[in-house]
């Protein structure tokens, strides 16, 4: 059997795969691998071991020869042609839970950062600025009494909101279905995508993209939040319209920013870059080492799975 991983993950993947005795290869450049080498490296794969920053299109899917399970290193499979994989009979596998601390664990920190000004306040330090304590130097927003607004109650959103509830702060969410579990646990409230943004002092981001959720938040539908909002995304950018989104952290409107994802990545608008009040992650919301181990881990053990004929631990459907 042969496996092609497209880029250099934890080593347990490889291992694993060695053990069951299939041939392993690895795109060894630290960059997203070209649509063009992933075509001419999967051919002939039995399983592909893909990323967030691959192009797994109809294209690619329909020139691979004997592949039968695409195990994805990441939850989010917005990059694979879900239809043309099925369609050819390829199982497609995803690593959902093991990364859920992580992820909210970082929208989290984005959160209170934006709150408390956290990054412009080591840059003000940094360059020399500080000069003493002033009574009103970088106010912030306190958060004890605030409501934080969840945009997709899955794994992520609710873990996100359970870590800010200890603050204080008042749980409202939209999501397609009703999330009866993390009503009860958090007291959070159901509501529609148009009161949630005309009523949270936080917005927080974790819908998956597809079809629907494309833009969901856009110029129409952005203006409707609160002055003076924070507002993160830690789930995709093409989620949010980012040109409406700027033009609101500019007016003033939005109080601040925090980024984990963008628009067109890895290109970021470089208008962001003059602003004070975002804060710019490189989509690192798995990135701890544990997170990142258990998705290579996870990964390998799916098209083992399925190698050997098995269902897979965690497929996509
Ligand atoms: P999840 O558990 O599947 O949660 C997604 C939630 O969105 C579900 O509750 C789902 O509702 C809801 N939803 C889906 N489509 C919707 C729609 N059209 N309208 C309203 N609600 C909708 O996924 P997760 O594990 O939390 O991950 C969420 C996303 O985070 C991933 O897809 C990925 O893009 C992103 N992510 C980013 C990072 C990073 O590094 N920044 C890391 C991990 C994940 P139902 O349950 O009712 O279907
Ligand atoms: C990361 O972005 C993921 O979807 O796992």
């Amino acid at each position: 059997m042969k496996v092609y991983i497209t880029r250099k993950i934890s080593p347990i993947a490889e291992s694993l795969l060695k053990k069951e005795g299939y041939s392993v290869s690895v795109f060894k450049k630290d960059c997203a691998i070209s649509k063009d080498e992933l075509m001419k490296k999967s051919r002939d794969v039995d399983a592909l071991i893909s990323q967030v920053t691959d192009t797994v299109d109809a294209e690619v899917i329909t020139n691979l020869k004997n592949c039968k399970v695409i195990a994805q290193a990441a939850v989010g499979v917005n990059n694979i042609d879900l239809s043309a994989a099925r369609e050819r009979g390829i199982i497609v596998t995803n690593t959902p839970d093991v990364l859920t601390d992580a992820t909210a664990d970082l929208a989290a920190a984005l959160i209170l950062s934006c709150a408390r000004r956290i990054v412009e306040g080591d840059n003000y330090v940094r360059e020399g600025k500080f000069d003493g304590w002033k009574p009103q130097l970088m106010l912030g927003m306190e958060l004890r009494g605030k409501t934080l607004g969840i945009i997709g109650a899955g794994r992520i959103g609710q873990e996100t909101a359970k870590r800010i509830k200890a603050f204080g702060v008042k749980i409202i969410y939209y999501n397609k279905s009703r999330k009866a579990d993390f009503e009860k646990k958090t007291d959070a409230q159901k509501v529609s995508l148009k009161v949630l943004l005309k009523t949270s002092d936080i917005v927080s981001v974790h819908l998956p993209l597809k079809k629907e959720t494309y833009r969901i938040l856009n110029s129409d539908n952005l203006k409707l939040m609160r002055k003076g909002v924070v507002f993160v995304n830690t789930a995709r950018g093409e989620v949010v319209e980012e040109r409406a989104l700027i033009k609101l952290i500019k007016s003033g409107h939005i109080f601040s920013a925090g980024f984990d994802v963008y628009e067109n990545e890895p290109d970021v608008n470089k208008q962001l870059f003059k602003l004070k009040n975002v804060i710019l992650l490189p989509h690192i919301g798995s990135g701890t080492v544990e997170a990142r181990s258990k998705m290579a881990e996870l990964a390998a053990l799916n098209a083992i799975k399925v190698l050997n004929g098995k269902n897979p631990l965690t497929e996509v459907k």
